[in-house]
């Protein structure tokens, strides 16, 4: 069974009211912990490479390791890169077996997004490949790309329309006050999004999916094990569960899910060597990583994104 695109996972969830998750994946305990979870409760899954991910474990370590996911579990999974920045990494993405690119071309002008985006999405196109664009620009650290706080903008949504049709993408992510990472707000600040840009690009672009991006909620039980077991992590802070939830009623079909991810795991390993300073065997202290990671998935699948049973 080879790997699904997106596009009937979005128009699913965007009349189900749900989203489906993107789960970054960097090894193998991290496939198998997301993509058990999956398998419990039978949820459709987009697993996504960064640039980053590829540089560590390299293309077809990955590529592989999906393949045998899908051949372990039997579940719809779309696999897809995550954060493009350029036509290159793209076009190997999509020669290399990939079913969906984002090309992130957010850091550009409009009309150099508009190029590079429409120049992505004909090659990938051609050879039945989706692709996410993306409008306006995150706070925090994008793969290489540092984006200061003061320089986040949200997305204009008198923007979209034109970006969609000119470019041809299959899905936006849009800046509505997330970002990457483990520190989305300052210590203290509530935590906001703009559902008003969300709820207006949603009426300007009936049916069409959109992304957010810098989704993780930051796990609190994870940040807590890691502060309890010589970590330091007092200050992160994610994204209210309840927010994504309601994301993901209205127009939002993909939910980009890596901090919490690498949290889990970190805390897992954390916990075990605290308590068993003479582990060195990694098979001992990488699955309770891999367990928690399960958990986190499956907890994000049922009662965040509302996928389960979609499958
Ligand atoms: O959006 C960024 C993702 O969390 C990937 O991060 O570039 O460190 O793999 P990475
Ligand atoms: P988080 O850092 O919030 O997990 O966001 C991940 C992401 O957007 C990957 O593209
Ligand atoms: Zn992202």
């Amino acid at each position: 069974m080879p790997f699904v695109t997106s596009g009937g996972m979005f128009r699913d969830a965007y009349g189900g009211g749900y989203a489906v998750g993107a789960f970054n994946v960097n090894n193998m305990e991290i496939i198998q912990g997301i993509t058990e979870a999956a398998a419990e409760v039978r949820a459709p899954l987009i697993l996504q490479v960064s640039a980053g991910a590829r540089k560590y474990a390299k293309h077809v370590y990955l590529l592989k390791l999906v393949e045998a996911a899908l051949e372990d579990t039997g579940l719809p999974i779309c696999l897809h890169l995550d954060h493009g920045e350029n036509f290159e990494i793209c076009r190997s993405c999509v020669d290399g077996g990939f079913t969906s690119v984002m090309i992130d071309g957010s850091r550009h002008t409009f009309e150099e997004n508009v190029r590079l985006t429409s120049e992505v999405v004909k090659y990938a196109h051609d050879r039945g490949v989706v692709v996410e664009g993306e409008l306006g620009r995150l706070s925090g650290v994008e793969d290489d790309v540092s984006v200061a706080d003061e320089d986040a903008q949200f997305t204009r949504p008198d923007e979209v329309e034109e970006f969609v049709s000119r470019t041809g993408v299959d899905s936006l992510a849009i800046a509505i006050g997330t970002s990457h990472g483990a520190y989305k707000f300052k210590p203290g600040q509530k935590p906001r999004l703009r559902f008003d840009i969300l709820e207006d690009v949603g009426k300007r672009l009936p049916g069409f999916p959109i992304v957010l991006h810098g989704a993780s909620s930051v796990a609190p039980e994870f940040a807590e094990i890691i502060n309890r077991n010589g970590g330091a992590m007092p200050d992160a802070v994610g994204i209210p569960e309840d927010m994504l939830r309601e994301a993901a009623k209205m127009a939002v079909c993909k939910i980009n899910i890596d901090t919490d991810l690498r949290m889990a795991m970190t805390a897992g390993i954390r916990e075990h060597m605290a308590a068993n300073p003479s582990h060195f065997d990694p098979r001992e202290y990488l699955r309770p990583g891999r367990d928690n990671i399960r958990a986190l998935v499956r907890n994000k699948l049922v009662n965040v994104l509302g996928c389960d049973g979609k499958a």
